[in-house]
């Protein structure tokens, strides 16, 4: 099914258009190898209403390139298909109206090659576009072109994140790609680092691309505090179920605890009590639960209920932006290929923080809000993040089905507090 997209290297491109072109191939060609696995049928379903099918994302990333970059930049352009725009619109109301989202699992047509027609269609002009403007031209359109690669980049882990749910509500426990589980050791104990308490520069600046919402730059005062060397494991997620805590109110919110009830949790998403031991499902089969594991697939109920059972709250963004500022970006990244978050193994003693990166994103307790001095864009793009900023938590570091060249440290990402199928994880703080 993967036809990957082709650059013309051949002609005499100028070095932005080449990198252009190959920023471009790669992005697109990435989506679809993420796709490889999977059979036709696996395209079309929509577990539930947050989890949009496979089909849906290729086709949705292609309309933004078309809505954004394409029909600006080309007076003639016509889509493929006059309800294209129709169906794959995600929330922008500025540009009308748009089919209904928790039904784009029962759209059969256009199929899954027309979807990938829908692609090549785009990518040719595109690369065409994208090998014949001139330099100046290029400069102007560089901010979309660049927003829609990032688009693309989220769109390819909420791919993974949702084909995983939606391959969980198969019995047969399908697998989406056999990968053998890393396994730990020893995890090093957890251990507290503290920082210094004052006045700390908070959000994005400089050149690089970031998303709007980590701007702008601005001053922020914070207590002294202490973060956990490392994430939650499974382990110690396990005593805090063992202990009761689900049935125990006093731990919880109360929306946390309403949820708690009526969803009937008793563990994180795709845990599974069989036979006195406790599995999990995974991108890779089921498995029985390690241990070792960094916990993952909790609601921001679940970890604030934990970090509460643990004596410790939450961190928050801006502490876990401070304490990441100091250490590399590095840790397990979709490009990995191992799609599940892994133990760490190397001992974090020196008072260093290990696993701020990847594996999982780590709930903060802080809400999804506007910095100081916001503005969301003029028109349509404008709705790309500012409208939601109400009643979501904000998330850090980035997960095992993230790419390594989408994240930062400012990079703010944001779900409501029930939501528990992203990579989502848990590490602790405390005052000092
Ligand atoms: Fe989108």
């Amino acid at each position: 099914m993967a036809n990957y997209v082709q650059g013309d290297s051949s002609s005499a491109l100028s070095a932005s258009n080449q990198y252009f072109v190959e920023q471009y191939t790669k992005v697109r060609s990435f989506t679809e190898q993420l796709c490889a696995p999977l059979v036709t049928e696996d395209y079309v379903i929509q577990s539930m209403p947050d989890v949009s099918p496979t089909k849906w994302h290729l086709a949705h990333v292609s309309w933004f390139f078309e809505t954004f970059l394409l029909s600006p930049a080309l007076p003639d352009y016509t889509s493929l298909h006059p309800q294209y725009a129709y169906l794959f619109n995600s929330y922008y109301n500025t540009l009308g109206e748009r089919h209904c989202r928790p039904k784009r699992g029962l759209i059969s047509r256009p199929t899954v090659q027309e979807t990938y027609q829908y692609r090549r269609y785009v990518d040719e002009h595109v690369l065409d576009l994208l090998e014949k403007i001139d330099e100046q031209r290029l400069a102007e359109l560089a901010p979309i072109i660049t927003l829609g690669l990032h688009h693309e980049q989220q769109h390819q882990e909420l791919m993974v994140t949702d084909i995983k749910h939606v391959l969980s509500c198969n019995p047969l426990n399908p697998i989406y790609i056999a990968r053998v589980p890393t396994r730990a050791t020893r995890v090093p104990p957890l251990e507290w680092v503290a920082f210094p308490g004052g006045i700390h520069w908070i959000g994005h600046e400089g050149e690089n691309f970031a998303f709007d919402n980590e701007g702008p730059r601005h001053r922020q005062f914070l207590q002294s505090f202490q973060l956990a060397s490392r994430l939650v494991t499974n382990g110690e997620y396990l005593e805090f179920m063992e202990d009761g805590s689900y049935e125990n109110p006093l731990l919880w919110l109360s929306d946390g605890w309403n949820t708690v009830r009526a969803e009937e949790w008793k563990a994180p998403l795709y845990w599974e009590h069989r036979d006195g031991r406790w599995w999990i499902m995974t991108l890779s089969g089921l498995r029985e639960v390690d241990r070792a594991e960094p916990v993952c697939h909790v609601s921001y109920y679940e970890a604030d209920a934990y970090a509460r059972w643990a004596d410790a709250r939450l961190p928050t963004e801006a502490e876990w932006e401070v304490a990441a500022n100091d250490g590399p970006v590095e840790g397990n990244f979709v490009e990995n290929g191992l799609y599940h978050p892994a133990p760490l193994n190397a001992s974090t003693s020196g008072g260093k923080l290990a696993q701020m990166f990847g594996d999982v994103w780590e709930w903060t307790q802080s809400s999804y809000s506007p910095y100081p001095g916001f503005k969301a864009a003029a028109g349509a793009i404008g709705e790309y993040n500012g409208k939601f900023m109400c009643n979501q938590f904000v998330l850090r570091g980035g997960s095992c089905a993230t790419s390594l060249s989408h994240i930062r440290s400012t990079y703010r990402n944001f779900f409501p507090p029930n939501a528990q199928w992203q990579f989502m994880g848990i590490r602790l703080a405390r005052e000092v």
